[in-house]
């Protein structure tokens, strides 16, 4: 079973998908960390996120046991990775790890931005997980608050527009809602609700499919 999660940013993926995970008994990634780590990786070898090559290397050479890294969290890196994340070759070279994640058994939960539209898009049931950009700037900001990070809200808005529009307006798989994927809007929800609301998809789109989770 593979559920596919996507979303813009600060959407709430990552909580949800991890909730998620852990309710049918299926390994989570986090997709947004790999992006995160190339650009923290080729960052720390020197390289200059504007010259290809030094994302592409890092991306080729990345370790995923490194995927952990609290640092991978700050605002900065989330900036870089979607500066990375614009370069087909560095996608392509991502691309097999999040495949073979995906077929692990007995499944998994990808959360990311192209999941649902080009990892996985046979998902067996695909989410896109949305909030209005004040709402998401809202969530963000307390969460960065809470870990001692010094940015204003109106920065973190900000940062999250840029991204979005970044991430929308690439060529290779930009952020998008697929076809066949549920859309969740949690602005008026909180993180219980939501995943309330996402577990009653998921099992209303099994049952429709016959399946058993
Ligand atoms: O957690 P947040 O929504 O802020 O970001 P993230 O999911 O960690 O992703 C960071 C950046 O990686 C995004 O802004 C995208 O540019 C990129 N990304 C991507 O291009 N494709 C994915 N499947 C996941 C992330």
């Amino acid at each position: 079973m593979i559920i596919a999660i996507d979303g813009p940013a600060a959407s709430g993926k990552g909580t949800l998908g991890k909730r998620v995970a852990a309710h049918y008994g299926l390994a989570h990634l986090d997709t947004g960390a790999l992006y995160r780590a190339v650009a923290r990786d080729a960052l720390a070898a020197g390289g200059d996120l504007a010259d290809a090559g030094a994302a592409l290397a890092a991306s080729r050479a990345l370790d995923p046991a490194t995927l952990g890294d609290p640092c991978l969290r700050t605002p900065a890196l989330g900036e870089a990775a979607s500066v990375v994340a614009r370069d087909p070759d560095v996608r392509a070279a991502l691309l097999a790890y999040q495949r073979d994640f995906a077929r692990k058994r007995p499944g998994a939960v990808l959360d990311g931005r192209d999941i649902g539209t080009v990892i996985c898009p046979d998902a067996d049931v695909k989410l896109f997980v949305t909030a209005s950009p004040e709402e998401r700037a809202r969530r963000r900001y307390k969460e960065l608050e809470a870990c001692g990070v010094n940015i204003t809200e109106a920065l973190v808005l900000a940062d999250i527009r840029r991204r979005d529009e970044r991430d929308s307006g690439r060529e290779t798989a930009p952020l998008r809602q697929a076809e066949d994927a549920y859309l969740l809007d949690t602005t008026n929800l909180d993180i219980d609700a939501a995943f309330r609301a996402a577990i009653d998809l998921i099992d209303a789109a099994m049952g429709c499919a016959g399946r058993v989770v």
